[in-house]
């Protein structure tokens, strides 16, 4: 209409009109500044004057209103359902990987089709952009000429559901657009909760007797989908964009973020700066963490880094995601009907999963203790491939409830061994099989018996169990004790099936001939095998005695020893007395000790090793790594004089002695200060020798008293 044949009304019509746009174009402008990039550009009081100015001039003429305005984010209607949305192009899903082998796979896949297509040489790398993948729900924004039209969940991929209105209430997603856009523009992101927001919301629902929920995804989806805007809005959502669907009519704006000038088309352009068009256009990227990478070594190393930080971040993730940064690579590697082959979810792997316990197997173990194994169908916990658990006992699978058969969920953190929490009752079905624990070895038929007060059932075939034989051989030839390499499971288990092998000193009457006779075994092999064990015939000490395998003497406990006695001799004829003197042995250990000891068989089994060379080294005193307190114990009484109690302590232990609290036999020493307690009494029954700071002293520097 020419500005003449305007009237007043119309003129003053037009003004607010004007005044309505520039308030909305500013708000928004606040909003994204507010919402997507956490950093206000005005207060909140100069925040509320705008957006009070705005809904009052709204309310005056409301033939202004329209549902691009920040006033309108809530207002419809609680719906019955959510109606149908079909995508203009379908939501796919990614492809997951969750080994570092599946990374290289993918990306050597990719070269050779991009080096056949002759678009790189063979020694080139792709970039990828890689990008947290968060544990939320994939949306679709759809705008027409910059207008928020319609909001909707993935649903199959084909067919999602219109959450436009709960959608509307997420401040970070702008309504409108304010810059030049395409005329339809479709903008994928996910929308998630973080975890403050969702302990707030799940106190909350606690303090009201409502349901509370799962996880921050679960509660994220149910508040997208809830029928109930105002409901929605109370519920703080947040939205980042990872990519887009349909855009049609491109602007000079967005060809601006492509790559090259000179052509037209998306193909010029990289996922990277598209994603950074999205973000100039007011959507939140998590640019934080973006990446560009340019080859599969940094890729994994991103994958790496961002599982370091995944507990640190507010919201949950489950993986990272690598795209082709290309989209003209994009475009012509494509899609297969479920997912784009150009792109990979990295995934953390699950530390809880759930498989079929095929069958319970029974192990024997080198003391011949009975160990249920549990069979699994293979499955990744934790970032390994487990098919297999061990059941300790009988008890465990009773208390636990398992039968053959069942669906069980199976945990496994970092790098500790897996294990089945229990049953999922829900899948059980009838043909579930009860285990039953055998009551003969399954390997030697002896019988198993069980010693009162433990809960381990034993073959009591000995060394008649070739199951017992062949883990105590695989014990003392290992790495740890007589370190004879190439002498693995394979082998051991071949040597004593075949009879060759019917004790460790058998080992040592091997050669080169008798190892050809067995399968499989190269002459180069054999050769350094023989070499190997040569080699072995003149272990520390305390490898000997490690190797020996005697119950409860670990490798610390065999260098105790080793350091005790000096010489095998001595560790033979040593008493139980002898061996509690050891700091940090006690009775059971040095009973176990000297049982062994005192067998026959075992001293046979010593003196047939010596026949055939085996002879420890005696242990070596490195004077200078002894301390003077070495072996003592000390027990600490009434005030000091010069010291405090922790430094006197800290003395003590410095210089090789051992603090504890109450006087046993084993206690060297009462360090008796001014008004002494009933420790001192009690050290005068024990034989406890008495001694004052000026006497520790003394025994420091070596000056007997
Ligand atoms: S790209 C063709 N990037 O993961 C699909 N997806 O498992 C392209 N997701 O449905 C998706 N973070 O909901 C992409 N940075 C990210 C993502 C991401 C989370 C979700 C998304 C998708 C699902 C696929």
């Amino acid at each position: 209409m020419p500005k003449e044949f305007l009237d007043k009304n119309d003129i003053e019509f037009n003004f607010i009109k004007n005044k309505v746009l520039s308030l909305r174009k500013e708000i928004d402008k606040h909003n994204i500044a507010y919402y997507v990039y956490d950093s206000p550009t005005i207060d909140d009081l100069e925040y509320d004057s705008l957006m009070d100015q705005l809904v009052k001039l709204e309310s005056s003429y409301p033939s202004l209103i329209n549902n691009n305005s920040p006033t309108q984010r809530v207002g419809s209607k609680p719906s019955l359902s959510f109606k149908q949305v079909k995508h203009s192009i379908p939501m796919l899903s990614l492809s997951n990987a969750f080994q570092d082998t599946n990374i290289i796979s993918f990306d050597n896949r990719l070269k050779s089709f991009l080096f056949n297509y002759e678009l790189i040489n063979m020694e080139d790398n792709i970039d990828y952009f890689c990008d947290l993948k968060l544990d939320g729900l994939a949306v679709n924004l759809r705008y027409e000429k910059g207008c928020l039209v319609s909001a909707s969940t993935r649903g199959d991929g084909y067919i999602g559901e219109d959450v436009t209105a709960n959608i509307r209430t997420i401040k970070s997603i702008p309504l409108f657009i304010h810059d030049s856009v395409p005329d339809v523009l479709e903008v994928r992101g996910e929308i998630f909760m973080n975890h403050k927001d969702f302990q707030r919301l799940n106190d909350y629902q606690r303090l009201n007797g409502n349901k509370t929920f799962m996880n921050p995804r679960n509660a994220a989806a149910g508040s997208l989908r809830s029928l109930d805007p105002v409901l929605s809005a109370s519920r703080k959502l947040n939205f980042f964009a990872y990519g887009w669907g349909e855009i049609t009519g491109i602007t000079d704006n967005l060809r601006k973020y492509s790559n090259s000038d000179h052509q037209t088309d998306l193909h010029s352009s990289y996922h990277s700066s598209m994603l950074n068009w999205i973000s100039s256009l007011g959507f939140p990227i998590n640019s934080q963490y973006h990446r560009v990478v340019n080859n599969v070594n940094e890729m994994i190393e991103y994958y790496s880094e961002i599982n370091i930080l995944r507990d640190s971040l507010p919201y949950d993730i489950d993986g990272v995601v690598y795209k082709v940064n290309s989209l003209y690579f994009q475009d012509l590697i494509g899609y297969s009907s479920r997912a784009p082959r150009f792109a990979l979810a990295h995934k953390f792997s699950p530390e809880e999963s759930v498989t079929q316990l095929t069958d319970i197997n029974i192990q024997v173990g080198r003391t011949g203790a009975i160990t249920p194994v549990a069979c699994l169908n293979p499955v990744i916990v934790g970032g390994a491939n487990i098919s297999s658990a061990t059941l300790h006992n009988e008890n465990e699978i009773i208390r636990k409830d398992l039968r053959i058969g069942d669906f069980v969920r199976v945990r496994r953190a970092g790098d500790v061994i897996p294990e089945i929490i229990g049953p999922v009752l829900e899948l059980r079905s009838q043909d579930v099989i009860f285990f039953k624990m055998p009551t003969l070895c399954p390997v030697c038929k002896s019988k198993l018996s069980k010693i009162d007060g433990e809960s381990v059932i034993r073959c009591t075939g000995g060394l008649y169990c070739s199951a017992q034989l062949k883990q105590r051989l695989l014990h003392a030839v290992g790495r740890k004790a007589l370190n004879i390499v190439g002498l693995g499971d394979v082998l051991i288990n071949k040597l004593v099936d075949s009879n060759i092998v019917r004790s460790l000193a058998d080992i040592y009457d091997l050669n080169i001939e008798l190892l050809l006779r067995i399968e499989n075994i190269a002459i180069k092999s054999a050769t350094n095998l023989m070499e190997s064990i040569k080699k072995s015939r003149h272990p520390k000490l305390d490898k000997f005695l490690f190797a020996l395998g005697i119950r409860h003497v670990g490798e610390m406990t065999a260098f105790a020893i080793a350091k005790r006695f000096i010489s095998l001799d001595s560790v033979i004829n040593c008493s139980l007395d002898d061996l509690m003197t050891i700091p940090d042995i006690g009775h059971k250990v040095a009973s176990s000790v000297n049982i062994f000891f005192s067998e026959p068989q075992n001293i046979d089994l010593i003196r047939l090793l010596e026949n055939r060379g085996l002879e420890p080294e005696s242990f070596v005193v490195e004077s200078n790594n002894l301390k003077p307190l070495d072996g003592k114990t000390f027990v600490i009484t009434g005030k000091l004089k010069n010291l405090s109690r922790e430094n006197i302590k800290k003395y003590i232990i410095e210089n090789g002695g051992k603090v504890v609290n109450s006087i046993s036999s084993s206690t060297n020493y009462l360090l008796s200060g001014e008004d002494p307690g009933s420790k001192l009494i009690k050290a005068k029954e024990a034989n406890v020798t008495i001694i004052n700071e000026d006497d520790l002293l003394s025994l420091v520097e070596r000056i007997n008293i």
